[in-house]
């Protein structure tokens, strides 16, 4: 039986209109209302902050599951714009990865939605709107979606710990600003608080408690860079997908939908610092900081093992497979000189005019036609030449690639791979999951303003 807060059976109550064409209109799905909401986003005295949340919150209500089971969820739009939810990560069935235009239409305000999936990946993952994402996300529609392995590490405390950057007025209020044509051909809609929340928040840890650290980067645009004080181990995950040889753990990058998971130890002693920290333009700030009280043992515990691999194959030889090749150009400074968008041939200005300045392979926006059609099965390669000066966050749905790595080698699953000004990389996947798969950059900024492509995996 799902289960429901008092909040969410009160809000369904209120507010599921059911559309005629909703259909089976199962009575016990738990209800995710996208609606307005209230925070005390800042944290002290100053005012509340009017935000976009499912549940009225932000995060909205972490989804926790087994592996293997199935989550229902009944998207109710309370908002004032259409809107659809993305499971970021997982390998689901295409009718219910939430990509207007692509997957299903958006949900109109007072409408609903019924996503039903099955969750065969354990991992650290999130949902959001794919919707008008550049203003959605950034008004708070996201939430976390954690997959649990059947075999837990040993841990003293599992944390979520979400990392975001959002965009205040003077009154703490969201500065409406979604679609600026100067953020859209720079480096996105940047922020100007950096905010750090961890469930559960622990005010307190105890030396040599080992700790889970799930990292999760909502921003809509802005790349992260984090560090760690007084704790010490291993990445065990990126993007929910466990490595097969945990890493030691150091200072790491997350781009704007990159997840990292964690197992550290604190080392810091009574009286020492336990910290996150964030790294800006060479300063480094404390993120976050937990007072060390005691000692939970003597010694640290042994050697962090590494998760129980997912279902997900694992590629080992991809010299002859086909080569898929995408060149991102645009942007300012980036001489894009004419794009086609919607069919059309058009100049630079013309693109602007119409919210474009970003192309893939010389189209920007959604082609008509995939990028790639793939047989089930089949492997393809994807070099990606970012012809830009910007660094772009490439996202695929569906299923998760391998980067081809200089040696010929192939590095861990992701779904979100980073790629910095003028460099090029390569990605391999399998296609193991029919339908049609979006393909973008997810500084939404970008995406929206023409980096998107799709690929399709015929049955
Ligand atoms: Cu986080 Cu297209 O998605
Ligand atoms: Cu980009």
């Amino acid at each position: 039986m799902p289960k429901f807060t008092r909040r969410q059976i009160l809000a369904g109550a209120g507010a599921v209109i059911l559309t005629p064409g909703l259909g089976r209109a199962a009575a016990d799905i738990p209800v995710l209302e996208a609606r307005l909401g209230r925070m005390q986003l800042v944290p002290g005295d100053g005012p509340e902050t009017e935000i976009w949340g499912y549940g009225g919150e932000v995060p909205g209500p972490i989804i926790r599951v087994p592996q293997g089971a199935r989550i229902q969820r009944r998207l109710v739009n309370s908002l004032p714009q259409p809107t659809a939810v993305h499971w970021h990560g997982l390998r689901i069935n295409n009718a219910m990865d939430g990509v207007p235009g692509l997957t299903q239409d958006a949900v109109p305000p007072g409408a609903g939605f019924d996503y039903d999936f099955v969750a065969k990946d354990a991992g650290t993952y999130w949902y959001h709107s794919h919707n008008q994402s550049t203003e959605q996300v950034a008004r708070g529609l996201y939430g976390l979606l954690i997959v649990d392995e059947p075999q837990q590490p040993d841990l003293d405390h599992d944390i979520v710990v979400v990392v975001d950057d959002w965009r205040l007025t003077e009154d703490d209020a969201i500065a409406d600003d979604f679609n600026q044509a100067h953020d859209w051909s720079h480096a996105g809609r940047l922020g100007n608080y950096i905010q750090v929340r961890q469930f559960p928040d622990l005010a307190t840890l105890k030396q040599n408690q080992r700790l889970r650290l799930r990292f999760v980067n909502t921003a809509t645009d802005r790349i992260m860079q984090i560090g760690l004080q007084g704790l010490d181990g291993h990445v065990v995950a990126y993007d929910g997908m466990p490595l097969q040889v945990p890493e030691p753990a150091g200072p790491f990058i997350l781009a704007p939908a990159q997840r990292v998971d964690m197992i550290v130890d604190v080392v810091a002693a009574e009286g020492e610092p336990a910290r996150l920290l964030f790294v800006d333009r060479g300063q480094t700030y404390i993120l976050s900081e937990w007072e060390v009280t005691g000692q939970q043992s003597l010694a640290r515990r042994g050697m962090v093992a590494a998760l129980a691999a997912n279902p997900i194959a694992v590629l080992n030889d991809v010299s002859t497979t086909r080569k898929v090749p995408l060149v991102m150009t645009g942007g300012a400074m980036g001489g894009l000189q004419q794009a086609v968008y919607k069919g059309v041939e058009m100049t630079t200005e013309q693109l602007i005019e119409n919210g474009q300045i970003w192309a893939f392979n010389g189209v920007a926006g959604m082609p008509d036609v995939p990028l790639a059609v793939v047989g089930l099965g089949e492997t393809i390669r994807i070099p990606i030449t970012n012809d830009t000066v910007f660094p772009h966050a490439m996202h695929i749905h569906g299923t998760h690639f391998q980067e081809v790595l200089a040696d010929g080698g192939l590095g861990p699953h992701r779904d979100t791979i980073l790629l910095a000004p003028n460099e090029t990389r390569e990605i391999a996947l399998l296609a193991d999951n029919p339908g049609d798969w979006l393909f973008h950059c997810h500084m939404l900024s970008h995406q929206a303003a023409g980096m998107r492509t799709w690929i399709r995996v015929e049955a």
